[in-house]
């Protein structure tokens, strides 16, 4: 529908505007450095020219400790203003690099499901840190070396001229072979850069897979092939990035060598000059020591126009994050007068980067306020699918689905969004105490009300008996608590946000009997007024709602009691005879 809105462009320069202040001081503070340091070789040369001037010692002495001295307190002054350049350029690039996560995350937070999906884990992992390094790195050198280069490169080379002209014929040849080099360089490090980043995405998504995934690697042994998929990774991005530095280190010792030549050839020259009493012995040392400068800075540019491109790969796919706009933006309703309902109407639903397959269709039906309404079917028919639409996780392809008689597009999404406590199929448990997991989303919550929550999921009789109770540390993803232990923690984290609407998908699967019993009667009588709605595969869980949704690949195959299903319903009669041969269900 709004397929056609343009696409914001974000520029990352603006990142570096909070810190205008140190991107203005560092460069001055290296400038200051850098003509210290462009005096030093003249100094040192008059030193030199002094020395060896035939004046008796005694003569020579005291010019000589003046200007030693001058140089060490240029030096000390070029030193200070070197040391509070790289601070400031530090205090710019550190700040940069953490306003750029901080929005990156920010955004990824944002993101729709299909979106962070399609970015892939591994991926925005990568992004969100070695990309954003780079970047920063980028901004360091940018303002260390952007003024330091060229007033090597001018500075040197007109105090390099000013002793002799004919060094000229020196620089002439040698800048432009160091140019040569450097585009040589740029041209083809560039396209490597942008695979590099790629290949390190392939091996974080291999980590970040395996590190979460670990118990069914280990439960089906398949290690070897789990080190075999991460050494194809890793020696693929080994070999990208070997490319690259086999060619810098190639590089290096070449203008290595062009820069030395190039001394000798200033000694060779300036020695006939002196001999011909046209310059003195310091003046060509002092020579030798610009040329260097200036093919230093030569080297430092051809560094910018490497992290440059390094950083623009980089760039690219920080900006990629930056500039998604989430899929799903919620309208502005906060408020409606109806509480607690929800209406599905001709709903059609097919997944985003599917080959557009109905997942579900054409379904209406209608939850009264503090109903309790079962979802039933089998495995794979779409139940999950179904309920996700009522929080607007995904956008229906037809038909609409109504929250308090709002439709959910027109709900902002927070509002929409702490109206329902959803209890995932999965349970996801962070890192962190009990306490923390089920206050998510509450943080505010009482320990009176928390326990209260706690009991109505029954799970105050296991977290009771834990060393710490509600204190207890639950390792990440919960590894530490049994697969019904989890589900509970789960449902108490959604009964103490007392929602006007909760959602059970399947959330009780782990329980026996007699405990899910217990928790939907705590359900009933703790959570009053609230519209329950619940997935689940077993007819004992359901047969006490007051509605029955019956589905069958997608479609909405009956809606009513359990005893009018009973007579009405085959899809519902097969499912129940089904189970009472199993003896799945306890009369
Ligand atoms: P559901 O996940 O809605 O099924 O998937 P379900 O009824 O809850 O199944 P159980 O009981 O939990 O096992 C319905 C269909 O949607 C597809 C699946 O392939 C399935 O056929 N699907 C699901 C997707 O295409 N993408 C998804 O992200 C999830
Ligand atoms: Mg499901």
């Amino acid at each position: 529908m709004k397929k056609t809105e343009k696409k914001k462009k974000i520029k990352l320069t603006r990142y570096l505007k909070p810190y205008w202040v140190f991107c203005i001081l560092s460069p001055l503070l290296m400038a200051g450095e850098v003509l210290i340091d462009l005096v030093q070789p003249t100094l040192m040369s008059e030193i030199v020219n002094e020395s060896i001037s035939g004046k008796a010692f005694g003569d020579i002495m005291p010019k000589v400790i003046i200007t030693g001295l001058i140089m060490l307190g240029l030096v000390a002054v070029g030193g200070l203003c070197g040391a509070l350049s790289a601070f400031t350029a530090s205090a710019a690039s550190e700040g940069f690099g953490d306003d750029l996560r901080r929005d990156g995350f920010n955004k990824v937070m944002s993101l729709s499901l299909q979106q962070t999906d399609k970015f892939t884990t591994g991926s925005l992992v990568t992004r969100l840190t070695n990309d954003i390094v780079a970047l920063r790195d980028l901004v360091m050198t940018v303002l260390r070396m952007l003024i330091r280069a060229p007033m090597f490169l001018v500075g040197g080379l007109v105090m390099c001229l000013s002793l002799d002209v004919s060094f000229g014929y020196v620089m002439l040849a040698a800048i432009p072979m160091q140019l040569v080099i450097v585009v040589i360089m740029i041209k083809f490090s560039h396209p490597i850069y942008s695979k590099v980043q790629k290949k390190l995405d392939a091996v974080n998504s291999v980590v970040q897979e395996n590190v979460s995934g670990a118990r069914v690697v280990k439960a089906y042994t398949n290690e070897k092939f789990e080190i075999g998929r991460f050494d194809k990774a890793n020696s693929e991005y080994r070999d990208q990035n070997y490319f690259v530095l086999k060619l810098f280190s190639l590089i290096m010792p070449v203008m290595m060598i062009v820069m030395n030549m190039a001394v000798v050839a200033i000694i060779l020259i300036g020695g006939y000059r002196a001999e011909a009493q046209a310059i003195n012995v310091g003046d060509v040392m002092a020579a030798a020591q610009y040329l260097t400068r200036v093919l230093f800075a030569v080297m430092m540019v051809s560094h910018i126009f490497q992290q440059t491109s390094r950083a623009q790969a980089s760039a690219g796919r920080v900006r990629e994050v930056l500039e998604s706009e989430p899929v799903i933006k919620g309208g502005d309703v906060r408020e409606a007068d109806e509480k607690g309902t929800v209406r599905f109407e001709n709903v059609s639903f097919a997944y985003p980067g599917s080959s557009g397959v109905d997942v579900l269709s054409n379904i209406s039906f209608e939850v009264k306020k503090g109903e309790t309404v079962a979802v039933i079917g089998s495995t794979g028919c779409g139940k999950t699918s179904l309920v996700s639409l009522i929080p607007r996780f995904y956008d229906t392809t037809e038909g609409n689905v109504y929250v308090d008689g709002v439709n959910v597009k027109d709900w902002d999404t927070d509002a929409l969004r702490r109206k329902i406590s959803f209890v995932l199929q999965k349970s996801e448990l962070f890192s962190g105490t009990v306490r923390d997991n089920i206050t998510i989303g509450t943080e505010d919550a009482s320990d009176e009300e928390i326990l209260r929550a706690a009991e109505i999921a029954q799970a105050d009789t296991f977290v009771s008996k834990m060393p710490n109770k509600y204190y207890t540390y639950v390792a990440e993803k919960g590894t530490s608590l049994s697969g019904g232990q989890k589900q509970r923690i789960a449902i108490a984290r959604g009964v103490l946000r007392r929602p006007e609407i909760i959602i059970f998908d399947d959330s009780t699967s782990a329980l026996d009997l007699s405990t899910e019993a217990k928790v939907q009667q705590g359900i009933r009588e703790g959570l009053e007024g609230t519209t329950v709605i619940m997935i689940a595969q077993r007819i004992a869980s359901v047969r006490n709602a007051d509605k029955i949704a019956v589905i069958e690949n997608g479609s909405l195959v009956a809606f009513d009691s359990h005893d009018n299903l009973m007579e009405s319903c085959d899809t519902y009669k097969d499912i129940y005879a089904s189970q009472m041969k199993g003896g799945a269900t306890n009369e």
